[in-house]
């Protein structure tokens, strides 16, 4: 392996890497959208781990460390329980792993929704203690001065609109957004919202193609679609429900592989064989030397 490295000074990271990489940047996302039209979609993918980010970041654009964390990885009921601590940790992880995607970390519930001041402790400890490009949080309109508040100072900001999970309690559940005509107006106001307060880029999640489609065609900016459409400026997906990690999906979710019978069916081998003593085998185990 190739000891050679590159400082990394759009990140101002020194880590040895085997293959020097150029770390994509907020502003070159932002422009892959000109005139309306983006001719390459933005490829994105939720990353948790070192691991992960190392083995998805070739690929992506962008690794988002969502809070969604919360449930695939430390099996809680919702995105509600998930602490800034938590998303520090694994953001800086991710940043670790990976040296051509820009890492982007969401915000948890709690950690910035009460005044922009608030947003901005809570941004500036993610951003500086993971490495992190960008932090994304969840709202529209309600959030357009923190958006302006934190991008006007330093803190690129991705917004989330449509079907937010920190509001499900608000939502009353994770269904498909826009399907009345208020929804519909509320969604595109939202997205113009936090794009005229400077967010670089939105997501849009769960909600209907059409409105999908004209969020897409009404802002300047990038639209990242979950559950929206093909028509969007990319795409973004939890990579375990991508993989197959879990029998219950979402219905927008495309399984590319079946990780979890991947899974079962190296564990049953290995039980099979520490219980029929098969395992460790010659080539496992040390000898003394002759
Ligand atoms: O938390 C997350 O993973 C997300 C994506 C589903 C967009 O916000």
């Amino acid at each position: 392996m190739s000891t050679t490295f590159q400082l990394d000074t759009s990140t101002s990271r020194a880590n040895p890497t085997p293959a020097p990489m150029r770390r994509l940047t907020v502003p070159k996302i932002r422009d892959r959208k000109k005139d309306g039209v983006t001719k390459e979609p933005l490829v994105m993918l939720t990353a948790y781990t070192a691991r992960q980010a190392q083995l998805l970041d070739a690929h992506c654009d962008m690794l988002l460390v969502g809070d969604s964390l919360g449930q695939v990885i430390y099996g809680l009921p919702s995105t509600l329980q998930v602490t800034l601590d938590m998303m520090i940790a694994h953001g800086a992880a991710v940043t670790r792993g990976s040296y051509h995607s820009v890492v982007v970390v969401d915000m948890p519930f709690g950690s910035y929704e009460s005044s922009p001041q608030q947003a901005f402790d809570s941004a500036s400890q993610i951003m500086a203690q993971t490495g992190c490009a960008a932090v994304k949080l969840e709202g529209g309109e309600a959030m357009a001065e923190t958006i302006s508040f934190l991008s006007s100072r330093g803190i690129p900001v991705m917004a989330h609109v449509g079907l937010t999970p920190q509001a499900v309690n608000v939502l009353g559940g994770y269904g498909a957004r826009g399907r009345s005509q208020e929804e519909h107006a509320k969604i595109i106001s939202d997205g113009k919202a936090v794009e005229a307060a400077g967010a670089f880029a939105v997501v849009a999640e769960g909600v209907i193609e059409p409105i999908a489609i004209s969020l897409t065609q009404s802002l300047e900016i990038p639209v990242i679609g979950i559950g929206a459409s093909a028509q969007c400026d990319g795409q973004v997906l939890v990579t375990e429900d991508m993989l197959g990690m879990f029998e219950r999906v979402p219905r927008f979710v495309k399984r590319y592989e079946d990780i979890a019978s991947i899974i079962d069916k190296a564990v049953t081998r290995y039980a099979a064989e520490v219980r029929d003593r098969s395992f460790p085998g010659e080539e496992q185990t040390y000898q003394p030397k002759k």
